[in-house]
Parts: structure tokens; sequence; C-alpha cells
């Protein structure tokens, strides 16, 4: 498949990763056909993508004029031939559920023509597991999103043994052309790149509050202001350059015997999810969203956060992409 013949895009699943997907190869100029099981689904994914798109324009992004025509370009099927008949880059967004992506790569191959590429946004799984039962192994690849898709720049596109150039490349100009900011990751390991750095901040942020060091506000509080605030800005290697190699490999020798290299899964995710918390969705995590953390509270963070990052994102990447 060349660059030049990509002309429309099927997404598989319009869940919470799904239509963001979608909406940003429809503000990217494709026509998409976004699939799911059920029509409520799409109806909703059609409702997010419309009010997305409201939030790029009143945040400077897009055009208002430009809204009508992206979402004319957008169809919704529940038949998976019909989603990938005629598109010349797939895209699954379907649960992650190794069975479930095997029998959905292995139908659209028989569905789609025959030079298409074929993508996933696994988080966990390899193309090696869920392209097991595909022929052309070749026309495979992971483009690995971040949530919120239509927001975040970085796509990891990450190849398997058996993905070819051609299909590598591909990928990675499209998702440029749809002013995403596509990273090359040449070798397929789990985790890819960023969830192996986030598990490895994850790990020592959960020890830290497993011995009282700080409160979760004050955890979220200081990573926000101090590293979150200079890494939207400047890289981890830079940095390290920036605040010069001697002093950091002093700061690794004093600190790396010290701070957690547990192979554990974090003691207390285990007990609150063991007691049936799960974060907003039941009410309680680190935060209790039932009282002082109302609904109310947390749509206004909802919005806050979609407004910040919407103003990064036009700040540091939209203009240079
Ligand atoms: N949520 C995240 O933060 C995130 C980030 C990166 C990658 N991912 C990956 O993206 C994928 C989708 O995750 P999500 O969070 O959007 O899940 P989700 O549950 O929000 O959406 C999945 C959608 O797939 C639909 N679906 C069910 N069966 C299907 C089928 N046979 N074919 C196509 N679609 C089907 C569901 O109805 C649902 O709408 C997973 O592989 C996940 O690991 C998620």
């Amino acid at each position: 498949m060349k660059f030049e013949d990509i002309k429309t895009v099927s997404v598989l699943g319009a869940g919470i990763m799904g239509h963001g997907i979608a909406q940003s190869f429809l503000m990217g100029g494709y026509p998409v056909r976004l699939y799911d099981i059920k029509d409520a689904i799409l109806d909703g994914a059609r409702a997010h993508i419309t009010q997305n798109m409201e939030l790029f324009s009143r945040n400077g992004l897009i055009r208002q004029e430009d809204i009508a025509p992206s979402l004319e370009r957008l169809s919704t099927t529940t038949d998976l031939s019909d989603a990938v008949k005629g598109c010349q880059f797939i895209t699954e967004a379907a649960p992650e559920n190794l069975d479930l992506k095997q029998s959905i790569f292995a139908s659209v191959e028989e569905a789609c023509q025959e030079d298409a590429i074929i993508a996933s946004n696994t988080s966990s799984l390899t193309l090696a597991q869920i392209g097991v039962r595909v022929q052309a192994k070749e026309r495979l690849v992971t483009t690995h999103w971040f949530n919120p898709p239509h927001i975040v720049p970085t796509v990891e596109v990450v190849r398997s043994d058996w993905t070819s150039d051609e299909t590598f490349n591909v990928t990675h100009d499209l998702l440029l052309k749809i002013r995403k900011l596509p990273i090359k990751i040449n070798k397929e390991i789990p985790g890819f790149l960023i969830n192996r750095i986030q598990m490895a901040m994850v790990r020592e942020i959960l020890d830290l509050y497993e011995q009282g060091i700080a409160s979760p506000e004050d955890i979220d509080k200081a990573v926000k202001g101090s590293i979150g605030f200079r890494l939207a800005s400047i890289g981890p290697l830079l940095t390290i350059d920036l605040g010069g190699l001697k002093l950091w490999l002093k700061v690794c020798e004093n600190l790396f015997p010290l701070i957690s290299n547990s192979k554990e899964p974090p003691g207390v995710l285990t007990r609150l999810a063991e007691k049936g918390h799960d974060g907003i969705k039941s009410g309680k995590g680190f935060y209790d969203y039932t009282n002082e953390f109302s609904k109310e509270t947390l749509d206004e963070t909802i919005r806050r956060r979609d407004r910040e990052f919407l103003n990064r994102l036009k700040d540091l990447y939209w203009e240079s992409l």
C-alpha cells in the first residue's frame, strides 16, 4: 500500500479510543467508516465526535465551518465487511481480548482489499498473538494511541518481525498527515516504549503512597508542578543533558539502591480492587467521588483537563505538526 493510495479509513470499535481515533482521521480529511456491534453505541460515538469537534473549534484548533464537512465524511455500520470494504487503512479499537482481536483480524483480512494495512490499538498484546490467523502478516502494524486519542499527539507505531518497511513507513506518514506525532518503535516489546516508562514511575509513586510520604493530593500536585510541567516541553534525555550528566550519575548512584524494584503488583491497588473500588467507575479510588468530589466537580475537572490539554496541544504541537 502506497501512502497516496489511502483514500478511506476504517475504525473498528467506537468506544473510548475508537471514536477519538475516528475523529482524528476525520479532521485529517479522510472519510471514515466506524464500526461497532450496536447502533446505539455508534449514535453515541457520533454525538461525542460532534461535541469534541465543537470543543476543538471553540479553542481555535479547527474552523467552525470545517465541522459539518468532517461529519459528513463519517459513516457508521454494524456490518464488519461493509466497514472494511474499499478501505485502505483499517484499525481496530475493540476490547483488549486476544480471542476477539484474533477473530476480528481474520475476518478483516477476508473482507478487505488485498493490500490494505490492518492496525491494532492494543495496549498489551503483540501482533504475533493477534495476527496468528492472518496470512499477509507483513500488512499488520500496531498503532498505540493515548487517551484521549483525538487530543494526545503521540501515537506509537510498532512493527512486528513481519511488518514490512512499506506498512511501517506508510502508517507513520499517514499519522503525520493527520497531525499526530507518530513514533517508530522498531521492535515489538511488551508495553512498547511509553507504558514501560509510565509503569516504572507508577511503581515508585504507589510505593511512596504506601509509605505515607505524602497525601494523594500532594503527590498529584507535586508531580504535575515539577516533572509533569517540565516533560511537556523537554524530553527526559534532553533534561539530563541540561542538568549535566555527572550530576545525574551521582543522583542515580545515590538513589537507585533505595527506590522500588518490586516485581509484585502494587499492594494498594490489589487491596482497593479487592474491596470493589475502581476509581470514578465505582465512586472510590485514591479520592472519594461520592461525597466531597461530587459529579459536578468531576465534570468540571474533566472539562478543565480537556481545556488545558487543548491549549497545550495548540501551544506545543498543532502548528508544527
Ligand atoms: N482506554 C485507554 O486508555 C486505552 C489506551 C490505549 C489503548 N487502548 C486499547 O484500545 C482498545 C479499545 O479500548 P477502549 O478503552 O476504547 O475500550 P472500550 O470498551 O471503550 O471500547 C471498545 C468498543 O469495542 C466494541 N466492540 C465489542 N466487540 C467488538 C467487535 N467484535 N468488533 C469491534 N468492536 C467491538 C465495544 O462495543 C466498544 O464500543 C483496547 O485494545 C485497549 O487496550 C485503550
